[in-house]
């Protein structure tokens, strides 16, 4: 059944925190990726990484940054060649406002009633990073930006899974951000990649939501193995 949780959407910063948040969120998929069999997909805990740290706090003061340079998505920013500027980066927070007593018990300290006014919280519950080019693994399939055929690459999408039900659809809601942004850009293209390990079932969610699978990739991990990606495409 379709989720009808309710969502409002807003840039993720670095002055709210948001990075710290990001790691807990993505801390928070592990134990559900474990269950479905989909360990492999992310195998480190990410706030124990300093990598994944890092990675998550430039994403979010690259959005920033691109704030400022770009607060308006139009084809005005598009470059002479109609493709967006590499340096364009757009971090989204998806969050639900609920009454104090509903709560996810998991999240029941970060929120604790003190910290409340009122009885409605506000609760970060979904993520998503939107960049102008690709990332360098992928490149197999699509290059860093393609002026024959732009595009917007969706570089980080999940939810809290902290929050239960109350997440439910706002990865789903977010993608529907992600086309809007490619539309009002004046484009036409939103790519993305993901892991297709335990029988393509992530890429299976993707091309559910429209992001069809253009072509399959493979990241070394050591001399045996592999990171197993596929690139996934939406045509507005
Ligand atoms: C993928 C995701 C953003 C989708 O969010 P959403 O649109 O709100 O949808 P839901 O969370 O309700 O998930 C819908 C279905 O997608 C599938 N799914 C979600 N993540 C999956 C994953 N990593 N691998 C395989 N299937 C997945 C499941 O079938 C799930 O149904 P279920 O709840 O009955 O198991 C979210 O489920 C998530 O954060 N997953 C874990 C992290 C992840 O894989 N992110 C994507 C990286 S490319």
């Amino acid at each position: 059944m379709a989720s009808t949780n309710v969502f409002k959407f807003r840039p993720a910063t670095l002055a709210a925190g948001d990075d710290r948040w990001f790691v807990e969120a993505w801390d928070s998929t592990l134990p559900y990726l474990a269950s479905i069999g989909s360990t492999s997909q992310w195998q480190y805990i990410p706030s124990n990484l300093p990598g994944a740290v890092s990675k998550v706090k430039k994403m979010i003061a690259d959005s920033d940054i691109s704030a400022q340079k770009y607060p308006i998505s139009s084809p005005e920013i598009l470059l002479e060649n109609g493709t967006p500027p590499l340096d364009w980066n757009k971090a989204y927070v998806a969050e639900i406002s609920v009454n104090k007593e509903h709560i996810p018990v998991a999240l029941a300290e970060k929120y604790s009633s003190t910290s409340i006014q009122g009885d409605i919280v506000t609760i970060p519950v979904g993520a998503m990073v939107l960049q102008g080019k690709s990332p360098e693994y992928v490149r197999a399939v699509i290059p860093e930006q393609d002026d024959k055929d732009p595009f917007i690459f969706l570089a980080f999408l999940m939810t809290d899974h902290r929050a239960g039900g109350l997440a439910k659809g706002s990865g789903s809601a977010l993608l529907n951000i992600a086309k809007e942004e490619v539309k009002k850009l004046g484009l036409k293209r939103l790519c993305g990649d993901c892991w297709r390990g335990n029988g393509r079932r992530l890429v299976g969610y993707y091309d559910g939501q429209g992001l069809k699978a253009i072509g399959d990739f493979d990241v070394p991990k050591n001399e045996q193995d592999s990171w197993e990606g596929a690139v996934t495409e939406w045509r507005a």
